[in-house]
């Protein structure tokens, strides 16, 4: 049996940080209410010419040094995004030129929040069938570019940047599970309405904003990691003391407080870094998993479950020894 294992690890964030205390300055809030209702204190924002392509390629980067990989060696990209550089070609597409990588496919996934496990769900297969024997899982975002600095119910929740990962076949575990779902449903409730087929003219710009009804997505997104919760607990056969390090997707820190609780792991075992990144979207899992792998907490064999839920909505999650 042929599995995938995670090679290499890799981030990057902008520069430029903009505090709650910054936001305070351009809109009605405060840093107490954003961190009472989010956890979030601050968050990264791509500066000039900094885009998901040039972010996810530096990610890239530091993923295949840490794996000892070069760019031939790589023969699938991944990249999940909501924020893609160009319409067409793919972002994925721009990365592997810029990484100097040929050959292999390379394509997007769009999942929004979701998108890094869909990307690691599908390199997975691709390694377990022999369909590549290196591949780059990225998550790369410039939310920023289109956030509605008029909104306070949602400029203060997003961040900028990008993680990825190498994935490499082995004989061993590697990826035990993974899960991803979706249900189009709730499609209003978390969305950017524009759009080129529905005929959105791009040289408009500054009209294309993420618009949320951040009550509604809240409680769906809680509901959600009680199915989530269940398939990992039958994964498990119930052994959740298994699990030795939680990944969830960074959108709130009381989403992923009441997502620990329902399947059943103490906050102890828990990365958070939304209080840093804020919300990244398809960034957020690996952004996560990187710094808590080179702060010495995630180690060599230890057993990580990921999670995410977004726009879609989408949802998903994924177990493996690191
Ligand atoms: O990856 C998935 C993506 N999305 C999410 O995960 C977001 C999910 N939703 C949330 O995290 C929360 O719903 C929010 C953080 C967005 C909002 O928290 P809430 O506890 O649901 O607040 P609310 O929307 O019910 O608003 C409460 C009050 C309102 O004022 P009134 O009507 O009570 O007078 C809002 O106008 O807070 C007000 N408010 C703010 N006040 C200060 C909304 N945004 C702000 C703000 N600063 N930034």
């Amino acid at each position: 049996m042929t599995y995938a294992r995670i090679a290499g690890i890799g981030s990057f964030l902008p520069e430029k940080v903009v505090s709650n205390k910054d936001l305070e300055k351009i809109m009605e809030t405060s840093d107490e209410w954003i961190r009472e209702r989010t956890g979030i204190k601050r968050r990264h924002i791509a500066g000039e010419g900094e885009t998901t392509g040039s972010m996810g390629l530096e990610a890239a980067k530091r993923a295949m040094d840490m794996a000892g990989v070069s760019a031939d060696d790589i023969d699938l990209i991944i990249l999940g995004t909501a924020t893609p550089d160009k319409v067409f070609p793919s972002t994925a597409c721009i990365i592997q030129r810029r990484l100097g990588a040929k050959g292999g496919p390379a394509f997007d996934v769009h999942a929004a929040c979701s998108g890094f496990l869909y990307g690691l769900d599908l390199a997975n297969r691709y390694v377990q069938t022999g369909g590549a024997q290196k591949a780059l899982v990225i998550g790369s975002e410039t939310l920023s570019r289109i956030t509605n600095w008029e909104d306070r119910g949602t400029a203060v929740l997003f961040g900028d940047g990008a993680g990825a990962v190498v994935l490499e076949a082995c004989d061993e575990p590697g990826i035990m599970a993974t899960h991803i779902h979706a249900n189009g449903e709730y499609e209003e409730l978390l969305h950017v309405k524009q759009g080129v087929s529905i005929g959105y003219d791009i040289t408009r710009k500054g009209e294309a904003f993420i618009e949320m009804n951040g009550n509604a997505v809240f409680k769906r997104a809680v509901a959600t990691f009680d199915s989530i919760a269940r398939e990992t607990i039958a994964d498990l056969d119930g052994h959740i003391d298994d699990i030795d390090w939680f990944v969830p997707h960074q959108a709130n820190m009381r989403i992923i407080k009441a997502a620990a609780k329902k399947i059943g792991l103490p906050m102890e075992r828990v990365i958070a870094t939304v209080d840093e990144h804020a919300n990244t979207s398809g960034a957020s899992i690996p952004l996560a998993l990187d710094q808590a792998v080179r702060d010495g907490r995630i180690k060599r064999g230890d057993t990580l479950l990921m999670a995410a839920f977004g726009a879609g909505f989408t949802w998903g999650s994924a177990m493996l020894k690191f």
